[in-house]
């Protein structure tokens, strides 16, 4: 009885302070690994600009030239029609720089955990202004279709980050050029749920491959001249994302033909602002990005 007592009484403290320190343990290890899995999603977002950069700055060296050019005629001519014309030239080249700027700060600063109603035909337009000079340097026609103004509780940097990665992907998948289907729209076989599609016309992915795709560090890019190559973190986080909305990623491929990658979110009735503002606002079939690269 008293060796039980006794034998209890060593124990217990002995088990508990182990106890203790295994989940203090625990607890720094899982800070740690959040920590470092937040620096992964920072530094796939930041190959992500990376492989965008050498395009945008192209497409700012044209802006450049464009806003020169008409301020050097608007100081040429006197005439009130041609300075107008002149001014309204500067004025939209400026306004397109600031919008690329504006959406490419906020998609590498954006470090929120915040979930919001939104549009995400806004979200996935957001995306395209940043690509579409990306995807023309690289003979990439971009089709979109919307379908519907569907909306879904998203974390907008998060799912920006998820169609970059999707979409830089097929460009990349693409190298003699093709064509990027991009669709919004809700689901044809499941109510409430709202489909995005990236499809490209590229190399395709080989059936022995494709379960393997969405692994950690799994890349079949090697670097190219300007050190562009794959992290292999790209479609992991996707899908850590899309996990996150409660949401399921889906692929099909045909080698030489092309692959589609499918998001699948749960949607959300459109908030009562946007509802009325939509019922004001002239319906737009075709987003303005889908004409220009058209
Ligand atoms: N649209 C696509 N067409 C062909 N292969 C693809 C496509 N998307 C992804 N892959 C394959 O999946 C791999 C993993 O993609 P990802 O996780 O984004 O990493 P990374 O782009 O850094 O290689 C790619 O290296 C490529 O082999
Ligand atoms: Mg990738």
């Amino acid at each position: 009885m008293r060796s039980n007592a006794s034998g209890k009484e060593y124990l217990e403290p002995a088990m508990s302070s182990e106890l203790e320190r295994i989940k203090a343990e625990n607890a720094e290890l899982s800070a740690r690994l959040t920590d470092l899995q937040q620096r992964l999603m920072q530094a796939e977002k930041l190959s992500s600009v990376g492989a965008l950069a050498s395009s945008i700055t192209h497409e700012f060296n044209n802006i450049l030239t464009t806003v020169i050019n008409y301020a050097k005629m608007g100081l040429r001519h006197k005439q009130a029609a041609i300075r107008d014309k002149a001014f309204d030239r500067i004025l939209a080249s400026g306004q397109r720089a600031a919008k690329i700027t504006t959406g490419l700060l906020s998609y590498a600063r954006n470090r929120s955990e915040r979930k919001d109603a939104l549009s995400l035909r806004q979200v996935v337009h957001d995306v395209l202004v940043l690509v579409e000079k990306d995807l023309q340097v690289h003979r990439v026609r971009l089709e979109t279709r919307f379908h519907g103004e569907p909306y879904a509780l998203v974390n907008a940097g998060q799912l920006q980050q998820v169609l970059l990665n999707l979409i830089i992907n097929a460009r990349q998948a693409m190298e003699q050029g093709g064509v990027l289907y991009v669709s919004v729209g809700p689901s044809a076989t499941e109510p409430d749920v709202v489909e995005i599609s990236i499809r490209d016309t590229g190399c395709g992915i080989p059936a022995d491959r494709l379960p393997r795709i969405f692994d950690r560090f799994y890349t079949t890019k090697t670097a190219d001249d300007q050190g562009q190559g794959g992290t292999g973190l790209g479609l992991a986080l996707c899908k850590d994302v899309i996990d996150s909305h409660q949401g399921r990623i889906r692929v099909e491929s045909v080698i030489g033909k092309g692959t589609a990658f499918t998001l699948k979110l749960p949607s959300i009735p459109a908030p009562a602002a946007a509802a009325a503002t939509r019922s004001t606002a002239a319906p737009a079939a075709v987003s303005p990005v889908a004409q220009r690269a058209g």
